[in-house]
């Protein structure tokens, strides 16, 4: 499908989103490993969280949708039962990454299997280390989807320093360190997004060579009643607009405001935002807190290299708000965006080329700079959620207008999107 967008004049109003996305996996996922009943409320119901459920319904575990809350019924540990199909984690990276550390450690065999993208996404970062484990695989000749995964008796505890700063590899070593009575440790040089560890209350411990985080089977997770916090990244399109639209003025309430994840509000305020944080607590363990968003005349200013993991989801708006920004934009140690839904360098810097500013590409970024030229534009996707919105909201700031192509692929993250927008504008 392709969308439409003409200009907005404002944005005004308050939204409360539906729950993080990497945190809606993980309680479905730890409630599905938990024996018994645990109730999730706000979770995400998006394309990405509905493939965890389906591939733990495979794995005998009770997914219900009561009203606006979440049911699960988990089978406790080893309690799962073979799956009598392939499980398919459709598009999402963090679904294969983390089950795949859980199946590892079970004596059943399974295969698991994507959608077009997910199938060329590398697999090897999370089979080497869980094969250090003793885990037993086989991908295809490059390393990527189907995997199978046999059944073993018994893994072995490792200590493992990650070397590409990636919460899902991260996960996945930790889940399959779940099932051990040893400690398995993971090194982690460069902070990632700890939902894994706070969800399962992991001890953690800061050393020269980084950050050491130990699991074992005393950290098995036990039925609980989770609330899950407005998601910071579906929240960042919303805030961009805001700041970008003139007379805006735009409440976000109950947004996850995690160190770990709340690298955009940081950065964006080093640019000159109007962004003021109210009623912050912690919910289920993580930081929240309200957000007012008022438009702002924004500059650029360097990014760090250790915040790119903290802002890696965001990247693609972040480019929409640079772009804007005085001076020029620039992202760099940012090789990652090539091997997310899509290759998010590519597909961010030939969308950018299409307005006549100067684009610069990189292996490991981009820069962007100069005024637009050319309005009417025909935004690609790529099938990818994070650049159809990013593209979206892009739009929505331009004269004439503006279509962003394969637009339904949002639903990967927020199927709610364009009822979110128009209760806004
Ligand atoms: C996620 C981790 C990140 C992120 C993804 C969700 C998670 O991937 O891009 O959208 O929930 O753990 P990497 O850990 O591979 O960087």
């Amino acid at each position: 499908m392709i969308k439409k967008f003409n200009k907005i004049e404002k944005v005004k109003g308050t939204l409360f989103l539906p729950g993080d996305k990497s945190i809606s996996h993980r309680a479905v996922m730890f409630s599905c490993l938990a024996n018994g009943k645990s109730v999730i409320h706000n979770c995400l119901l998006s394309a990405d969280v509905q493939s965890t459920m389906k591939c733990f319904k495979s794995l005998g575990c009770e997914v219900k949708k009561e009203g606006k809350i979440i049911e699960i019924i988990g089978k406790g540990f080893k309690g799962f039962s073979a799956p009598k199909v392939e499980l398919d984690a459709g598009n999402s990276g963090t679904t294969t990454r983390l089950i795949t550390g859980i199946l590892a450690a079970q004596n059943f065999q399974s295969t698991i299997i994507g959608d077009e993208s997910l199938l060329k996404r590398p697999m090897l970062r999370i089979t080497e280390p869980l094969m250090m484990m003793g885990a037993k695989f086989t991908t295809t000749e490059k390393g990527t989807l189907p995997i199978t995964i046999y059944p073993v008796e018994q893994l072995e505890a490792i200590e493992y320093e990650l070397k590409i700063p990636s919460a899902q590899i991260k996960s996945a070593i930790l889940l399959a360190g779940l099932h051990l009575d040893e400690t398995t440790t993971v090194i982690e040089p460069v902070a990632t997004r700890n939902h894994t560890e706070k969800m399962l209350n992991l001890s953690t411990k800061e050393t020269e060579v980084g950050r050491k985080i130990f699991v074992s089977r005393n950290n098995y997770p036990e039925p609980k009643v989770y609330y899950i916090p407005s998601d910071i990244s579906t929240a960042a399109f919303f805030i961009v607009l805001a700041l970008l639209v003139k007379n805006s003025e735009l409440k976000l309430e109950n947004v996850l405001l995690n160190k770990t994840r709340a690298g955009i509000i940081k950065i964006l305020q080093q640019m000159g935002a109007d962004i003021q944080i109210t009623n912050e607590k912690i919910s289920s363990g993580e930081e929240v807190g309200d957000l007012i968003v008022k438009n702002s005349k924004l500059h650029n200013i360097k990014i760090e290299r250790e915040m790119i993991p903290n802002i890696i989801d965001e990247i693609p708006i972040l480019s929409v708000a640079g772009l804007f920004a005085d001076g020029k934009f620039e992202i760099r140690k940012a090789k990652e965006l090539r091997v997310k839904e899509t290759d998010r360098i590519s597909a961010v810097c030939n969308n950018m080329k299409k307005l006549g500013v100067l684009v610069e590409e990189f292996e490991d970024g981009f820069s962007i700079e100069g005024e637009i030229k050319n309005f009417n534009n025909e935004f690609e996707s790529y099938g990818d959620h994070r650049i159809a919105m990013a593209f979206s909201v892009l739009s929505l700031l331009l004269d004439g207008q503006n279509n962003v192509d394969v637009f339904e692929c949002i639903d990967v993250s927020n199927p709610e999107f364009l009822n979110q927008l128009s209760s806004i504008i």
